[in-house]
């Protein structure tokens, strides 16, 4: 998609669309009076007849008549000025190119009542809207036609709108590479064909580097957690470290751990059908890791960063893993496996332990790791947990300014009780209770001392039930908030 800031007056573009924007209880923004007194008040006439009053994703949507050179006009409510933040800003981006993307290849936006703090999350926003997974549709026909948008506003320099339309573009293409991961199917996207994606986005920059272990690798390493989880499957794992070391020497290095279970069928405690369907997207969390490095190649920032994966399906064959067998991880701490299904903080535990062995000064974790977590927090929050305040709240504030909503959980001492297991170090799940805790705090025996923070985003990765702003399937949630964290470090 193609982001232009131009300075003419926004009725006089030659574009599909306009789009102008109106908060609650103001009135519509001058270009749009304008345009609505050209035309013989069509779209005062228009309000009037709807009970449009500029409520959060309320819109109006017009032909113009005569011969104007555009064929609809967009209104979008936006709300009270005062709660307009992030979240809405990106809302209104999806919203916008849900009603006018059909029909519209250019579109103009008048921006010129939007605080310029928002336009970057505005850009991806119309980017992410316009995103379409159309793979395996034979008639190969998309829906959104949407290819320029054309922003006008006297308060936004060419010197800012081309900086944050840059990123805006890179960390788009990041999040819709991530979607197209996680919406592809489980048959497709085995372990081996993830860390092939890994090794081709390696490709793309010459600040990427990519290092893959087999199943043979992963054993003589010492990842006893991954390869027990992988013995079910006749796909074989995979390791995949994919790093960016900045043109810029840097001293910051930061690893960013993503689960990557291509399929979990819950294995021997093998989930009912109806857990079972979606379970391709058992891998969102490395699907960010991957979706944030490939941005990062394009952004440069001055910090070393180390994305860590394991990838492996989570199945029932012959040589499965069992309840009451005990691995070992990679740090050397023994784990009794309870439940064959808490298989993702099994493999996690491995890779958690490579990232403190790589000498990092903080440690991210990306998991749909529990149900627990949607029970406690819904579909749309992601749980947040770590050992380190800072570092906890770094990330709860990189996800406020992109809009993505996160919550902070307690990683509460009275539940390590609860995982506390008789033959070895730890159990890989806890009490009735808690679910999304025991999970973090099975988590926090791999890190050692390194300040970490671990995302729970079992609820918002994948949407079943559409909206304005959430298109069905991946969302590539938890790139945004990531690549952004890394920018401010
Ligand atoms: N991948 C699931 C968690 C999950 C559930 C993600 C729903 C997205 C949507 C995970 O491996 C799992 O099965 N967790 C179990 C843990 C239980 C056995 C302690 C769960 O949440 O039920
Ligand atoms: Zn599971
Ligand atoms: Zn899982």
């Amino acid at each position: 998609m193609e982001f232009l800031l131009i300075k003419d007056n926004v009725a006089d573009l030659e574009s599909d669309s306009i789009v102008f924007f109106c908060y609650e209880k103001q009135r519509l923004p001058a270009a749009a009076r304008r345009i609505d007194e050209r035309l013989g008040g069509f779209l005062s006439d228009k309000i009037k007849l709807s009970d449009f009053k500029g409520s959060f994703g309320k819109t109006i949507l017009v032909d113009t008549p005569g011969d104007f050179s555009t064929k609809t006009v967009l209104l979008l409510g936006l709300g009270k000025k005062e709660d307009f933040g992030s979240l809405e800003a990106f809302r209104a981006a999806n919203i916008v190119v849900g009603r006018v993307g059909n029909h519209s290849s250019t579109i103009s936006v008048d921006f010129s009542n939007v605080d310029r703090k928002f336009l970057k999350v505005f850009l991806e926003g119309m980017a992410c809207g316009a995103y379409e997974y159309g793979k395996f549709k034979s008639s190969g026909r998309k829906k959104n036609r949407l290819k320029k948008v054309c922003v006008t506003s006297r308060k936004i320099s060419a010197n800012y709108f081309d900086k944050e339309a840059v990123e805006a573009s890179a960390i788009s293409r990041g999040v819709s590479f991530t979607r197209d991961l996680v919406n592809d199917p489980p048959n497709i996207l085995t372990p081996s064909v993830l860390a092939e994606h890994a090794l081709s986005i390696s490709k793309e920059s010459e600040y990427l580097n990519c290092k893959i272990l087999d199943r043979e690798e992963i054993r003589e390493m010492g990842m006893g957690g991954l390869s027990a989880v992988s013995f079910g499957s006749s796909e074989p794992p995979r390791f995949i470290h994919l790093s960016y070391s900045p043109p810029r020497k840097s001293s910051k290095k930061i690893a960013i751990v993503g689960k990557g279970i291509t399929f979990d069928s819950g294995g021997l405690c093998l989930k009912p059908a109806d857990s079972m369907r979606t379970m391709k997207m058992d891998m969102s969390g490395a699907a960010v890791v991957l979706g944030t490095i490939k941005a990062l190649g394009k952004l440069t920032p001055d910090v070393n960063v180390h994305g860590i994966i394991p990838a492996t399906e989570n199945m029932t064959g012959a040589s499965a893993y069992k309840p009451d067998d005990v691995v070992t991880a990679l740090n050397g701490k023994t784990i009794e496996i309870i439940n064959t299904d808490a298989e993702g903080r099994v493999a996690l535990s491995d890779a958690l332990s490579y990232a403190v062995r790589l000498g990092v000064s903080e440690i991210v974790d990306l998991a749909t790791l529990t149900g627990a977590c949607i029970v406690a927090l819904g579909l749309h929050n992601a749980g947040v947990m770590g050992n380190n305040v800072n570092l906890v709240n770094s990330i709860l504030n990189s996800a406020r300014d992109v809009g993505e909503k996160m919550w902070e959980l307690p990683l509460d001492s009275e539940l390590r009780e609860g995982i506390r297991s008789r033959i070895a170090d730890v159990k890989n799940i806890g009490g009735r209770w808690g679910g999304a805790i025991s999970a973090a705090l099975f988590l926090e025996n791999f890190v050692s001392e390194v300040p970490w923070v671990h995302i729970d985003i079992a609820g918002p990765s994948y949407v079943e039930k559409p909206s304005d702003w959430y298109q069905y399937g991946a969302t590539g949630f938890g790139v945004r908030t990531v690549v952004n964290y890394i920018m401010k470090r």
